[in-house]
């Protein structure tokens, strides 16, 4: 058994045994304390347990079990989780998915002023303000040789994020942003490209499909976005356009790619990048699928 597999097996075998004790710990309050509290339909009835004294007192003894309990049902449960809490950690810092938003925040916080920060998150926009550091932050650190393609802008908020994360990498953003704007956006976008200046700070505006551009593609890029269109059919134009002109160590980044929502989503990239030889998966973040292509 590999050591990922054993610690993925630890893990499932505490919730496991957790999930065991918690079950124990309702009987075991059950039996001591009579119904638990919060489900006692008759609320006069809480210290039958109890012989005798006043209402308050009842109360009180009432409480002092629940106490006793609560103290040794979180002992035992610190028992259980410390071990798996240790080996969660270790798996985290295992994780280059979770190292590299790490980094982002690390590195994001160090460059961008708080207050410009709060400015860039307030923008209206789809993607988190942590998906949006993460894009920042692969902006920074991308090679300058090729450009940093931006395919569904939406309203504008991650492209102002891009612009920024690029341009203090090199002085001027070299960003390309993709959107038709079929959900009538156009107007909002131009409002957050024109406040932001983006287009004297190195943006480029495509107003119309990824295809459009993307079929007579042939220059390098250093970070591709797809969060266009959805459909499978689409997101596998947009992968063979695009993708075979990431440079080395390049990043390619698809939104929506967690979960069921965007099976077409999904579908593309099991079939076109978890296949591919020259591209590692660097793992999930939030909405997020990473990969990137294999140093030459
Ligand atoms: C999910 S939104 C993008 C959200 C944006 N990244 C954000 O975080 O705010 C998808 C965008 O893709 C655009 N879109 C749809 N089909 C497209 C295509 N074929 N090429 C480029 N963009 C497309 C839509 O107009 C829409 O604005």
């Amino acid at each position: 058994m590999s050591g990922r597999a054993g610690i993925d097996l630890y893990i499932k075998s505490a919730c496991r045994v957790e999930s065991r004790l918690q079950s124990r710990t309702a009987v075991w309050g059950r039996s001591v304390l009579g119904k638990p509290v919060t489900d006692d339909p008759d609320p006069g009835h809480r210290s039958r347990f109890s012989s005798g004294g006043s209402p308050s007192t009842l109360a009180i003894c009432d409480l002092k079990d629940e106490k006793t309990m609560n103290i040794g049902t979180r002992f035992a449960k610190n028992v259980v989780k410390s071990p798996y809490r240790l080996v969660r950690t270790i798996q985290r810092f295992m994780d280059p998915a979770y190292q590299l938003q790490l980094q982002a925040n690390k590195s994001i916080g160090a460059a961008i002023p708080r207050e410009r920060i709060q400015v860039l998150s307030q923008n209206p926009g789809q993607s988190s303000d942590r998906e949006c550091r993460l894009l920042a932050h692969l902006a920074m650190t991308a090679d300058g040789a090729g450009s940093i393609i931006e395919i569904g802008a939406y309203k504008g908020k991650v492209t102002a994020w891009l612009v920024e994360g690029a341009e203090r990498a090199r002085g001027k953003a070299r960003v390309i942003s993709i959107d038709p704007h079929i959900f009538g956006t156009w107007e909002e976008y131009q409002d957050t490209v024109r406040k932001f200046e983006l287009e004297s700070r190195g943006l480029t505006v495509h107003k119309e499909m990824s295809h459009d551009l993307g079929k007579d593609w042939q220059e390098p890029i250093s970070l591709l976005l797809v969060d266009g269109s959805h459909e499978y059919e689409d997101v596998i134009t947009d992968i063979e356009d695009f993708v075979p002109h990431v440079l080395p160590s390049g990043y390619v980044v698809f939104d929506d790619a967690l979960g069921e929502a965007y099976p077409g989503v999904t579908r593309a990239i099991d079939e076109r990048m978890r296949t591919r030889e020259d591209f590692e998966e660097i793992g999930l973040i939030k909405n997020f699928a990473v990969f990137r292509r294999k140093a030459a």
